[in-house]
């Protein structure tokens, strides 16, 4: 089946944290064999914000050089999607679009469902984009995932930030029409407005992700859907990599195919490069996965990739898309790997003592310290509202 609407992602873009703690330090401090870190959950090492980083900074940063190459005259609505919010009321959108100065005239909303928000954004988007071909949708996917410490989560935590850009005759991947939908009400993971850190129950979560995958496929397929067997490459949600792998293999036996190590790993390995390193960045992950993806593999010209959405509490989303031919000459690959290797590796402690920072919440004037170095800064509070800079 070939891919219909013409309309798909345009300029994909990345940003990561200042900050970045290895699995090692982690092993080293709480007695965990690193064996478990490396291969049984497969992560290496985990994004950490810096005291002047949040979702508004990395957001920012990863939409600046795609409004630096395409402009913002075409831009009419700007979905930022998040789990960890910054405010109950005010999307962390139009602080972006503020420190992008992006035209007045757009719509700009935030957008929650665990990690499958930026997927509704996109969807969304396709749909705008489709009304009036002539606009376009800047979707950012924007996280700090964080959990208490010492606890089991505390080994899948990450953060960073996806921006694309959704346009007709896009540059990069057009989207399929069919997609197939699951949602489900159960308590896997979630996240009480007076906490920072999230709740889960990580067998759980497990087990609702892979019966999320069954069930959006078994849709997928009633939409009319391409065959597992069309699919070139796979990128999963990803709250760690071997999460990618253990849905992979559960799509496949669902699909009475081939559940080989080595046929897993050649339709999902190069997905997980960037998460592998990053962490889980909660709706960002399946893009940054995509990102990794187009980075890496030869030429996807023209092959189609299947993309699975899970966010936690549930709702799950297959869908898929083809690769637009020309591709490689507007990645910016060496734009997301040196996005990656800036970071300045922590120890345990500084990690520890990032971790534990809270603002106090009586309205008083609390500066936070230089320490991100890149392009937005989020400056601290004042008279309770989150001050940003631009350098
Ligand atoms: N060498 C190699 N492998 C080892 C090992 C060693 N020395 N020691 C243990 N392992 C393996 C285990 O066998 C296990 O592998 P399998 O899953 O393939 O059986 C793996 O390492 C993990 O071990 P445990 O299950 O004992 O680990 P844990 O109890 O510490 O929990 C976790 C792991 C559930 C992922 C936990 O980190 C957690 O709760 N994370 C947050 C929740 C999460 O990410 N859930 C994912 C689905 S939900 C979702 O996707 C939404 C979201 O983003 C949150």
């Amino acid at each position: 089946m070939s891919s219909g609407s013409g309309i798909g992602i345009h300029d994909l873009s990345l940003a990561t944290t200042e900050f970045v703690l290895p699995h090692a330090a982690l092993a080293a401090y709480n007695g965990t064999e690193l064996g478990k870190y490396h291969v049984g959950i497969g992560q290496e090492s985990m994004s950490v914000p810096a005291a002047d980083e949040d979702i508004v900074t990395l957001g920012a940063a990863a939409a600046a050089p795609i409004v630096e190459r395409h402009g913002s005259d075409r831009i009419r609505t700007v979905v930022f999607a998040t789990e960890s919010s910054i405010d109950q009321a005010k999307s962390a959108g139009v602080y972006v679009h503020s420190l992008l100065g992006l035209p007045s005239a757009a719509r700009v909303v935030e957008l929650k469902q665990a990690c499958y928000g930026a997927t509704a954004g996109l969807q969304f988007a396709l749909g705008l984009v489709a009304r009036d071909p002539s606009q376009q949708v800047l979707v950012i996917a924007s996280d700090v995932s964080k959990y208490e410490l010492d606890s089991p989560g505390e080994a899948t935590q990450g953060a960073a930030a996806v921006a694309m850009l959704v346009s007709a005759d896009p540059a990069l991947v057009r989207i399929d029409g069919p997609s197939g939908l699951f949602t489900a009400d159960v308590m896997d993971f979630w996240r009480p407005n007076y906490r920072d850190a999230a709740l889960v129950d990580g067998q759980e979560s497990i087990s609702a992700y892979l019966q999320a995958v069954e069930g959006c496929w078994k849709d997928y397929s009633g939409q009319g859907g391409r065959g597992l067997e069309e699919f070139a490459a796979f990128c999963y949600h990803q709250p760690f990599t071997k999460m990618a792998f253990k849905a992979h293999r559960h799509l496949l036996n669902y699909g009475g195919l081939d559940t080989d190590q080595d046929v897993i790993a050649a339709a999902i390995g190069q997905s997980t490069a960037y998460n592998r390193v990053i962490g889980n960045s909660y709706t960002a992950s399946v893009y940054l996965g995509l990102a990794a993806l187009l980075d890496q593999a030869q030429d996807l010209s023209g092959q189609a990739i299947g993309f699975l959405s899970y966010g936690s509490g549930s709702v799950a989303e297959f869908f898929a898309g083809e690769v637009v031919p020309g591709y490689k000459e507007r990645l910016r690959t060496a734009e997301n790997l040196a996005a990656i290797e800036r970071r300045t590796e922590l120890d345990y402690a500084g990690y520890r003592q990032l971790h534990e920072r809270s603002f106090p919440t009586d309205g008083g004037d609390y500066p936070t310290p230089v320490q991100n170095g890149g392009q937005f800064r989020f400056a601290g509070l004042r008279g309770h509202k989150r001050i940003y800079e631009r350098r």
